[in-house]
Parts: C-alpha cells; structure tokens; sequence
C-alpha cells in the first residue's frame, strides 16, 4: 500500500465498516436488499437507444464538442417546466444548474458554501453518501428528531437558536433509508424557518415520483420567498442512474458559484446525456416510465413488508407510500450484525442501520430495498431472512 500523508480534512473518514460489510454481499447469486438501484426491468434501453442514434445523426457535433457548465439549454428548458409540474416550485432559467447525479449538487453546494466547522443540521438517519460528503468538507453534523412525519418542527427551531447552523440537509420524500415523507405544513414551516434564520436549506428529493399511494407532494423549494432553499434533483431512480443527470434548483447567486465549482470539477455533465434526459422530457416519455416502475415497485414493496410482518425479531418497520426502502428495527439493545452476517452467509444481502446515523449507535436498525428483486426473489429472500432472524 503506498505511503501518503493524505489531507488532514479525511482523518474522520474511515471509508464506512459498511462498505467493508457490503464487500461481503459482492458474491454471485446474492440476493440483494442491500443497494438502492432501481429494477432494471424500468431502465428505458430502448428509447434511449432511439434517442442516441436520433441526437447523433441531428445533432452528432454539438453532442460530442464541449458544451457550457451552466448545462445543456434544451435540458435547462426542460427542467424549469419539469420542477414546476413535480415540485411545485417555479424557478427561472438562472436558478438552474444539471449536474452530474444529484449527489454533485450536493458537493458544489458543500465546496462553495460552507467553512470547515460550520454547524449543518441532518435528518438521523439519513443518505450515507451525502453525510459522508458534509464530513469531508468538515461540516459539524448535529442531528434533529423526526417522526412519521418528518423533521420535528420545535426540536429544528430548539437546535437553530442553539448552534446557529448554517444549513439544513433534508430528504423529504420518501427518505433514504426510512421510507418516510415531510408532511405539507412541516414543509412550509421549513421554509419560513429558513428565511427567517438565514439557513440555507438543502432539500434532497431524488424519490419524488416513485408514489404508490396518495397525493404528490410540493417540494419545500415550493414555499421558498427568499431564495433559502435549494432543491437537488435527480433522474436516476426515474430513468437511468448510469447517465448521471441530475439538477440543483437554487438563488441564481448560489447557482453561479456552484457553477464555477462545476468548472474544475468536471466542466459540464455529459452533453449526450443531457440531451437524453431533455428528449426523455420533451417527449413525455417520464410519466409512463414512472407509472410503469410504480406499478411494479408497489407490489414489491406489499411483498417485502409481508415477508417482514413474519419475522418475530422485527419489533418496528416503516410502511411507506413510495420510495425504495423500508426501515426495521430488532429489540433495542440488540445488534443486527450477527443476523446480518448468517444472511449473508445464506446469499441474502440488507444494510445495518448504524452508519446511517450521525451520532452512530442505533445496532439495532437495518434498511432493505424492494426495487432491485423480483416478487419471487423477495418472498424467497425474506423466508431466509425470517430463518436468520427468529430461529437463534
Ligand atoms: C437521498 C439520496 N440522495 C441522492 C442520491 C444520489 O443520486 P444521484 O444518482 O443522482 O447522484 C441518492 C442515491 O441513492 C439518494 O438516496
């Protein structure tokens, strides 16, 4: 192993014991509640291909020359009637940035925004890869309570009069890895605390569209008067996390200086693949891709939270009404990494709930996701998990 004296800013960043578990799950024939990629039967190929070969014969040189880092126009175009027909929230052309995956959002918004030691406010749990992301750049996560319905309003206020964060990192639909939605007046209520505070809200909301039950939801950008919220979007569970597009919908101050941490980052997200997801838009092709997925993803979501009805070790579990996961929770005190390890053995794959959580702790949680396993497939690996959990 070579010998580097790596930045000091990733002494606290251990690579996660997750990965190294999740090593484990990497055998052929697994069964895998474990990651968060959508079925594969809802990766639209074929239109894509269309799409390609049509953008390359019309448009080949543009497709394949640099393009700007403020985005692709048509996308931008796109994207401006596509957040205000989904979210809710009308934004202009300047309050608009197309990264590379929702996940580049948030590094701009982390490099361009914040100062080693500033106070963030998260969800616990919340998305391992973007609390990973607020620790490289030395952000002092500080976790807020929430319930089934979200971030608790008073504990958010509580926590801002005390440390006077800087921002709010929130997924509100359908949270990775609970499952769990914001309701409305929460969501209003998140926008009128950060303009009165002057907190930059960070509203990650990757999972929007994939409802199986109830009203669409309008973002908390949707309720912002002041600019304080910026809404990072993606189209990987919706189309194609391959292609890597995704959106920041932002004060055009903060989009400009995000824009110029695009510029070394990686100059502009792939020209083809913005051109696919504009087309994807432009054609209608989003809804019924959506429709399709929900369609399966309910069933199999019904099947796994069946399977987990079975298992006597499993005292709590979320119910939710879209997303890809489910959250459980074994006895309190208990560890789920012994089960975890004897379903691996067995060719079944979840994720510990721990490294979710910011403060750590919380053994006793895990997540599994539906999407990525056909019924058959989920009622098969819930059995072995059911054998893992209860027969000890
Ligand atoms: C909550 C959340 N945010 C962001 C992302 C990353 O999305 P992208 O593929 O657009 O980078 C994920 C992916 O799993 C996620 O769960």
């Amino acid at each position: 192993m070579g010998d580097f004296t790596f930045a000091k800013r990733m002494e606290p960043i251990t690579g996660s014991a997750i990965r190294e578990l999740l090593k484990l799950t990497a055998k052929p024939g697994m069964i895998s509640f474990a990651g968060g990629n959508p079925g594969n039967f809802s990766l639209p190929d074929e239109e894509v291909a269309e799409i390609i070969q049509e953008l390359l014969k019309t448009n080949g040189k543009n497709m394949l020359q640099y393009g700007p880092t403020e985005g692709y126009a048509p996308l931008v175009y796109e994207l401006q009637k596509y957040i205000l027909e989904e979210f809710g929230a009308e934004v202009v052309k300047d309050e608009i940035l197309p990264v590379t995956g929702s996940s580049q959002a948030m590094d701009l918004i982390c490099k361009a925004y914040l100062n080693p030691g500033d106070n963030v406010i998260v969800e616990s749990p919340s998305f391992i890869g973007n609390l990973q992301c607020l620790k490289i750049y030395e952000a002092n996560l500080i976790p807020v309570k929430s319930d089934d319905k979200g971030i608790i309003i008073e504990d958010l206020e509580r926590l801002i009069n005390k440390y006077n964060p800087k921002m709010l990192y929130t997924i509100p639909t359908f949270q990775n890895p609970t499952g769990i939605s914001m309701s409305i007046d929460r969501r209003e209520k998140i926008a009128e605390l950060a303009a009165k505070y002057n907190m930059l809200v960070a509203e990650d909301d990757p999972y929007h569209s994939l409802r199986y039950s109830g009203e669409n939801l309008p973002a908390i950008k949707s309720f912002d008067k002041h600019g304080k919220v910026a809404l990072l979007g993606s189209f990987s569970k919706v189309i194609s996390p391959g292609l890597r597009v995704g959106f920041m919908a932002g004060d055009a101050a903060l989009i400009k200086k995000c824009t110029i941490c695009k510029q070394s980052a990686d100059v502009h997200t792939p020209t083809l693949n913005q051109a696919v997801v504009a087309e994807f838009l432009k054609r209608g092709l989003l809804k019924p891709n959506v429709e399709k997925a929900c369609e399966v993803y309910k069933q199999q979501m019904d099947t796994m939270l069946e399977g987990l009805s079975q298992i006597k070790a499993v005292v709590k579990y979320t119910v939710p009404a879209g997303g890809l996961f489910i959250f459980g929770e074994i006895k309190e005190g208990e560890n789920v990494e012994k089960y975890f390890r004897k379903a691996v053995d067995r060719g079944v794959a979840f994720v510990p709930g721990s490294p979710f959580h910011p403060e750590g702790g919380h053994e006793n949680t895990f997540r599994l996701n539906f999407s990525n396993s056909d019924i058959d497939t989920i009622k098969k690996g819930m059995q072995i998990l059911k054998e893992c959990f209860d027969n000890n």
